[in-house]
């Protein structure tokens, strides 16, 4: 762990050198302030040549332009499971880039999109046997809404269009997506957003009425319930889908309470709505299972999946769709017009099944299963440091609120939580970490280690977590 200078009123400012210089001769950070636009970037700090550059990964670790070793604690976005610089993935891409580097799934189809949908349908439990490409989680999610409202159109129930989705729930950013997305300065600026969207609660228990607090059950019925009242009010006739995933990421790894999706599946059942189940980030390990819906027991109609599914190496994103939906497109003459040029690319495809060919080789599905536990068991020795509230997660996939009174989880005040938000994320880098803090409620800390990780790694966090955390609480 790096030593540190800084402080909680005195936030480390991390220098960030030019890496080199670009093939035309220009320092490379003066050509990302010029030319490289970020996403949910302050144009700003780039310009004036603060451009944080990740130069090469290992393992567990990424090095920056400082030449910093930084372990990556959130495997870059959720992503990275099988860790980076695997020789492994860069095979697999030139092999397949030499044999056929592109081709559509249109209309035509060529190997590794086939292999790869028959792994998939053939690793997901239940009726998920129907795979559709995408290049991203936002397209996966997109794909499915469509798909919901087409479905519904082709079995004489035109009218079920609307979708539900949860409170402060992220499912993307393209105009479908971000309308399921209920974060309110996310979506402001392009309002109008398409129509028929609703929003119920999610399941942060920590932040229930008091009465919830020791009673996961009763706070999961009351949570599922606010779904089928959304349904009648809205008229059951036009609900089409219920968008949720099974760890909620934004606001802090929202964990379902026992008996939630057992609820949700019966009430989608009752009802005639189709329930998808948004796991971009839950999927291919990162809670578990390959796929999420598998640990916690319950059948989805429809599976969005994209971050591990290539670890990241490639853009990749798959759909999984159930025997019944995919049913009225068995017909001659009907399809669902809907696609993109790069869905299923051979070589993203390639490299996505070498990624669950090493999942399957390194057994990291057991690992994670076997070692999840000692993650949490190690996160919450935090537990004695002030201001710890929760802890909360599954699998290789935590969050860790910070509140100004554990005993009373009384929040902190908006001044508190910019001050610590505004030293947490630098301080944490300074010391070797790279997570983030949640801007997106109350102050949580997000961190989703590569698969490969273990005890070692968990040990190597928790020392850097109880550095910086024990500045808040000794100077806040
Ligand atoms: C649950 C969920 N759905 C969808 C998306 C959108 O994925 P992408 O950024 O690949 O478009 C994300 C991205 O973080 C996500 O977490």
């Amino acid at each position: 762990m790096a030593t540190t200078t800084s402080s909680l009123s005195n936030p480390p400012v991390i220098e960030h050198p030019s890496s080199g210089f670009t093939p035309a001769g220009t320092p490379r950070s003066e050509a990302a302030g010029r030319h490289l636009w970020g996403h949910f970037t302050q144009q700003s700090q780039w310009e004036r040549g603060v451009v944080p550059t990740i130069v090469r990964g290992e393992g567990v670790y990424f090095w920056d332009s400082a030449g910093r070793k930084i372990f990556d604690g959130l495997s870059g976005l959720f992503t990275v499971q099988v860790g980076h610089g695997r020789a492994e993935l860069a095979e697999a891409a030139a092999r397949q880039a030499g044999k056929l580097g592109f081709f559509p799934v249109w209309g035509y189809a060529h190997e590794p999109a086939i292999d790869l949908a028959e792994q998939l349908a053939n690793a997901a439990p239940g009726a998920l046997n129907h795979v559709f490409y995408t290049t991203g989680g936002s397209e996966a999610v997109e794909t499915a809404y469509k798909l919901a409202k087409h479905y519904w159109g082709l079995v004489g129930k035109p009218n079920k269009t609307k979708v539900i989705s949860r409170d402060g729930a992220y499912h993307g950013t393209t105009h479908g997506a971000l309308s399921l997305t209920r974060i309110a300065s996310y979506q402001q600026p392009f309002e109008p957003l398409v129509p028929g969207v609703t929003q119920v609660a999610n399941t942060n228990i920590y932040r229930a009425e008091a009465k919830y607090w020791n009673d996961p059950e009763a706070f999961g019925r009351a949570a599922a319930d606010t779904i089928e009242q959304r349904i009648l009010e809205e008229g059951a006739d036009t609900v089409a889908a219920f968008f949720v995933e099974p760890v909620q990421n934004s606001g802090g790894c929202f964990v379902p309470p026992p008996g939630y999706f057992a609820r949700i599946r019966e009430i989608c059942d009752r009802y005639d709505v189709l329930l998808v189940s948004d796991e971009v980030i839950c999927s291919y390990g990162r809670t578990g299972g390959l796929f999420a819906y598998e640990d916690l027991g319950y059948e989805p109609d429809i599976v969005t999946s994209s971050k591990g599914l290539a670890s990241g190496y490639v853009p990749i994103g798959a759909v999984l769709v159930s025997d019944r939906v995919y049913e009225p497109y068995r017909k001659p003459g009907v399809y669902f017009p809907h696609g993109y040029t790069f869905a299923g690319n051979p070589v993203a495809a390639a490299v996505a099944l070498e990624n669950l060919a090493i999942f399957e080789r390194e057994g990291l599905v057991d690992r994670v299963r076997e070692n999840g536990p000692i993650f949490a068991e190690t996160l919450n020795k935090l537990r004695d440091i002030p201001f710890v509230g929760d802890i909360r997660g599954a699998g290789y996939f935590y969050g860790i609120e910070l509140t100004r009174d554990p005993e009373t989880r009384e929040h902190f005040t908006e001044q508190e939580a910019d001050r610590i938000r505004a030293y947490l994320n630098p301080a944490l880098y300074e010391a070797g970490l790279y997570c983030r803090a949640d801007d997106r409620g109350d102050v949580v800390l997000q961190l989703a280690p590569p698969l490969i990780s273990g005890p070692r790694e968990f040990d190597e966090i928790e020392g850097i977590l109880r550095h910086v955390l024990g500045t808040i609480a000794r100077e806040l």
